[in-house]
């Protein structure tokens, strides 16, 4: 949520070398998925300290930079908003001004203490223009920057009174060629370049400029200039920051010729499977994870997984937990981070949590990974953004390989996150000597064979899209599914809804008569996603019974069925074919007709399908 860019680097050359804010508004448009209510920088030029801020997309403070331009220049700092604090007006956008007009903030995450700071400096004369918990930390800056005579001091000394989860930036026209940023629970990376310093909400903000980067550490602080970045501590102390590479380039955060990054990210699906399982085997065909640095006494003492994950991501970790108990006998709760934490959960030494996210900067997951870790639990990451803080605060991680995820609405990450869990429950199998080797073996081989699936499904998707057309003016859609099928079913009605903005409800198909089923009305939309038939018959036989029943009381059933699944037909409107891959790996294809769905709909009905509304990329406050 919110993306904050910054910028010190040489002072530009000419007319057509915008300099710091050239760069700082291409960083924004790169971050704007973390945020689009309101976008504003603030540059340091000739002595000044110059801003311009308007509410709105990023489109909107362009257009005004073109009628009234900012100079080009060596210090910038730059950020989209998604608002907490204060509507998304043009008041409340970042960046926020001391009361001297000299220095400059913009701020991610929420500021606990704001109203007790507020009252203090209203006290002594300070005037608000905004409603933001923001500006409480540009008049304390201002404050702490005369009287310290050094930026840097000034933000430690001020991040040591905030509260509560933050990411500042700030710039003073008194020290120019300098940037300096905190962070506390909340992300902040830095970027490496050739003679020039870059800050990033995460690594895409730079990463047209440069693929090295570091990252800070908690309750750090980071002063770059055009030459150096050092690292401190809120006290002052000296950091170290650690080094990375990032493993994609600018082009992969770019659209490549389709309409919506979700739809490149819905086509990347088969590669982002392809990649988690890269590299995952030894020659002799067992399976190796790397990165798994919990001792393997841990884990084969382990009486106990708990998947902690929000949204798409917990629903990741519910089809993996269908897997993982079959193989390994282990019992799976799967837990949304933000009630884990509130319920007092049972955690020994022996649990083992899973916290699954795609940004890595969550922070209901944060502060899950943190409880469980106080408890004396076990933590493991599956996590697709190198840097980021939920796999710096667990004992291991291990990275899906699906690439930038641009889009709000998350798509290949759900699909590599299923494999990863996957290669998690097949390690411990072996581990734990709960299944074969050869067993493992024949697992990975149909793990390895799903990129081609998901690649037929997307081949057939024209069928889909057409239907999505037809049905755009619905007004509800219901979503049925059992076993691995009704996390998909959950999550095929959450993509509809946060892109079509359509009431969509999943429903484990057997619930349906507990209560649900009197919502079905002529005409309703029901999509039913149906087991293989090769796999438990009693599975397949129940889910298309559940078809006929909504289906005599009127609905428009569109069953998602198996290649040759013939036993379907008499109970369905329309039927989108999947290929028949075995019961566990269907989700990876089931998914897909949902995806394509519901972004069809959204087209149809004239919306944003990459960023929806009220919605942010990587959600960094609870
Ligand atoms: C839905 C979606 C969200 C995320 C959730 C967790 O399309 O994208 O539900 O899955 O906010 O995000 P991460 O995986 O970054 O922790």
């Amino acid at each position: 949520m919110c993306g904050i860019v910054g910028y010190a680097g040489p002072v530009p050359g000419g007319e057509a070398d915008g300099g710091g804010l050239a760069v700082v508004l291409e960083g924004l448009r790169r971050l704007e998925y973390r945020g689009y209510d309101s976008a504003g920088v603030a540059v340091v030029a000739d002595g000044q300290l110059l801003t311009a801020k308007r509410a709105g997309r990023l489109a909107r403070l362009v257009e005004a930079l073109e009628v009234a331009p900012l100079p080009a220049t060596a210090t910038a700092i730059g950020h989209t908003r998604w608002a907490t604090h204060g509507a998304p007006t043009d008041a409340n956008a970042h960046p926020h001004v001391s009361e001297d007009g000299r220095l400059a903030v913009i701020h991610n995450g929420i500021i606990e203490n704001y109203a007790v700071l507020k009252a203090e400096l209203q006290a002594q004369g300070v005037v608000f223009t905004s409603q933001t918990d923001t500006e409480v930390a540009a008049h304390l800056l201002g404050r702490a920057h005369a009287e310290l005579g050094d930026l840097g001091e000034a933000v430690r000394a001020v991040c040591r009174r905030l509260e509560g989860a933050f990411t500042i930036l700030a710039v003073s026209a008194d020290a120019p060629g300098t940037v300096v940023g905190a962070r506390r629970s909340s992300p902040l990376v830095v970027g490496v370049g050739d003679g020039a310093h870059y800050l990033g909400s995460d690594v895409a903000a730079f990463i047209a400029h440069t693929r090295d980067a570091l990252e800070l550490g908690q309750d750090q602080v980071v002063e770059i200039t055009a030459g150096a970045a050092v690292v401190t501590t809120f006290e002052g102390e000296p950091a170290l920051a650690r080094p990375f590479t990032v493993d994609w380039d600018a082009a992969a955060a770019e659209k490549g010729g389709h309409p919506w990054f979700m739809d490149k990210e819905i086509h990347e699906q088969p590669r982002a499977v392809a990649d988690t399982l890269l590299g995952r085997s030894d020659a002799s065909g067992a399976l190796v994870l790397d990165e798994m640095k919990i001792d393997e006494a841990v884990l084969r003492r382990a009486d106990k997984i708990i998947v902690v994950a929000c949204g798409t991501a917990a629903y990741a970790g519910h089809v993996a937990k269908y897997a993982v108990e079959h193989w390994c006998r282990i019992p799976v709760e799967v837990e949304l981070a933000h009630e884990f934490r509130y319920r007092d959960p049972i955690l020994t030494e022996r649990t083992l949590v899973v916290a699954i996210s795609q940004s890595g900067e969550t922070m209901d997951v944060v502060m899950a990974v943190r409880h469980a870790r106080e408890q004396g639990a076990k933590v493991l990451a599956v996590c697709n953004t190198q840097g980021s803080t939920i796999p710096r605060e667990s004992d291991a991680a291990l990275y899906t390989h699906a690439g930038p995820e641009v889009a709000v609405a998350s798509t290949k990450a759900f699909l590599s996150q299923i494999t990863a869990c996957y290669l998690l429950g097949l390690y411990l199998a072996q581990l734990r000597g709960n299944m074969f080797a050869d067993e493992v073996r024949e697992v990975l081989r149909h793990l390895q064979a799903m990129p081609d699936a998901v690649q037929t499904v997307l081949d057939r998707a024209e069928d889909v899209r057409k239907l999505a057309r037809e049905l755009a003016d619905s007004r509800s859609v219901l979503f049925l599914g059992r076993h691995v099928g009704y996390p998909v079913a959950l999550e095929g009605a959450l993509k509809l809804k946060e892109l079509a903005y359509l009431h969509a409800e999943g429903f484990a198909a057997g619930e349906l008569k507990h209560g649900p089923i009197a919502l079905v009305e002529e005409g309703q939309p029901v999509f039913v996603i149906v087991p293989s038939p090769h796999g438990r018959d009693s599975l397949h036989a129940k889910v298309v019974s559940n078809a006929q029943e909504v289906r005599a009381r009127g609905a428009r059933t569109i069953v998602i069925a198996e290649d040759g699944d013939d036993a379907v037909l008499g109970s369905a409107d329309v039927v989108l074919r999947v290929p028949r891959v075995p019961t566990l790996m269907a989700p990876l294809v089931t998914v897909v007709p949902l995806q394509v769905f519901a972004m069809e709909v959204a087209t149809a009905k004239g919306l944003d399908v990459d960023q929806p509304r009220n919605l942010a990329k990587s959600v960094t406050v609870e």
